[in-house]
């Protein structure tokens, strides 16, 4: 099969299209003949040699929509022929609250989603929502699931509430924008594009600011009003997330689960407990909060935001995009 693969860590000149046979099928799996990919931030983490636990070379990608063309030995066969939308997280475990030690991310180590096939746990392929084209289905899986996690199980926002997004031009943040809209929440942005914030505005945000400039705190502090949001959902970290604490509410809660920007420094602890804060970090979710976060994008009201569509065999400019926070929505990769 045509995959992407990464021999060596580096620019995205280092993401190499060529031949990669495709293994056997275990018990347990199935193979799914990709129609579309769609790209993370973990990719680049791992491109440039910035993730835990990388091993080379490996095809890229946690998001995939497609058609099952084989099953492993004892798997259902009806399943052939269908068409699924995967879920990336393999091996959450029982326990809710936390993934299990032997959890993984589809993408690495297990090769992923940037190629013509990939194999997955039958567990983890869905029927893709028909409502849903095969690029708007792979836009779906990390990012949703990340952001559905971070708002209704972690921060768990109620209707009325006002939530502030931290770098809306994110796949994930324009993920919860669109589900804190849709569960009735009031929602301010940031970003570094004034054109971004528009673009935020248009789809429902009541404001935004742009965080390159000095008195953003402030700024967005007034427009939220009521002593400041009850919730921030924030992956940039580094200092953003420091003056997250400052402007969260008393009372408030803060949802981490990605660091952008690098390491937050100077942690100001003393705001945390004066100001009662709730931090809560959150990685991806379980097959449970998958199921509910894609049957919100089933009935066609709600669509993923797709950037841009390219050729697989353009993942070079696809990364390039994404390295310089160029997009707005998801990047997605097709596959004929
Ligand atoms: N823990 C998990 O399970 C999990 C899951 C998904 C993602 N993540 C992490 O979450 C982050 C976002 O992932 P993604 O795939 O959505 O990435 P992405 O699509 O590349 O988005 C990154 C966004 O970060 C924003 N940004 C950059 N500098 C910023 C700053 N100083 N302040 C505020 N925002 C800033 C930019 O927003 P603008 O373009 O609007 O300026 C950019 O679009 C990454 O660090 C990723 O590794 C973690």
């Amino acid at each position: 099969m045509k995959a992407i693969r990464l021999h060596e860590l580096g620019g995205p000149e280092k993401l190499t299209y060529e031949d990669v046979p495709l293994r056997d099928l275990r018990s347990g799996e199935v193979a799914v003949r990709l129609k579309a990919a769609a790209l993370n931030h973990r990719d680049v983490w791992i491109r440039k040699g910035l993730y835990a636990g990388i091993k080379l070379p490996v095809i890229l990608g946690s998001d995939g929509a497609g058609v099952v063309s084989a099953v492993g030995p004892d798997v259902d066969s009806s399943l052939n022929n269908r068409d699924v939308v995967i879920n990336p997280s393999l091996g959450w475990g029982t326990d809710e609250k936390v993934q299990s030690a032997s959890f993984k991310i589809l993408g690495l180590p297990d090769d992923g989603t940037y190629a013509e096939f990939v194999i997955v746990p039958v567990a983890n392929v869905l029927p893709k929502p028909t409502s849903l084209s095969f690029e708007e289905a792979a836009a779906i899986p990390l990012a949703s699931l990340t952001a559905y996690r971070a708002l209704v199980t972690r921060a768990q926002i109620n209707r009325g509430e006002t939530v502030v997004i931290t770098g809306i031009g994110g796949g994930v943040s324009t993920f919860a924008l669109l589900i804190a809209r849709k569960l009735g929440a009031r929602v301010f942005v940031t970003s570094g594009s004034e054109a971004k914030l528009k673009r935020a505005n248009d789809l429902g945000a009541s404001g935004g600011v742009n965080y390159r400039t000095g008195e953003w705190v402030k700024e967005l502090s007034e427009m939220c009003g009521n002593g400041g949001p009850d919730v921030i959902i924030d992956s940039a970290g580094g200092d953003t997330f420091t003056k997250a604490i400052e402007l969260v509410k008393p009372g408030g809660r803060i949802v981490t689960f990605g660091a952008t920007t690098g390491a937050s420094k100077q942690i100001e602890v003393r705001r945390i407990f004066w100001k009662q804060l709730t931090i809560c970090g959150s990685t991806m979710g379980t097959s449970e909060e998958f199921s509910r976060a894609l049957a919100m994008f089933s009935d066609g009201t709600l669509k993923p935001i797709i950037d841009s569509v390219h050729p697989l065999a353009d993942a070079q400019e696809a990364h390039r995009k994404m390295e310089e926070a160029e997009q707005f929505g998801k990047i997605v990769l097709q596959i004929d």
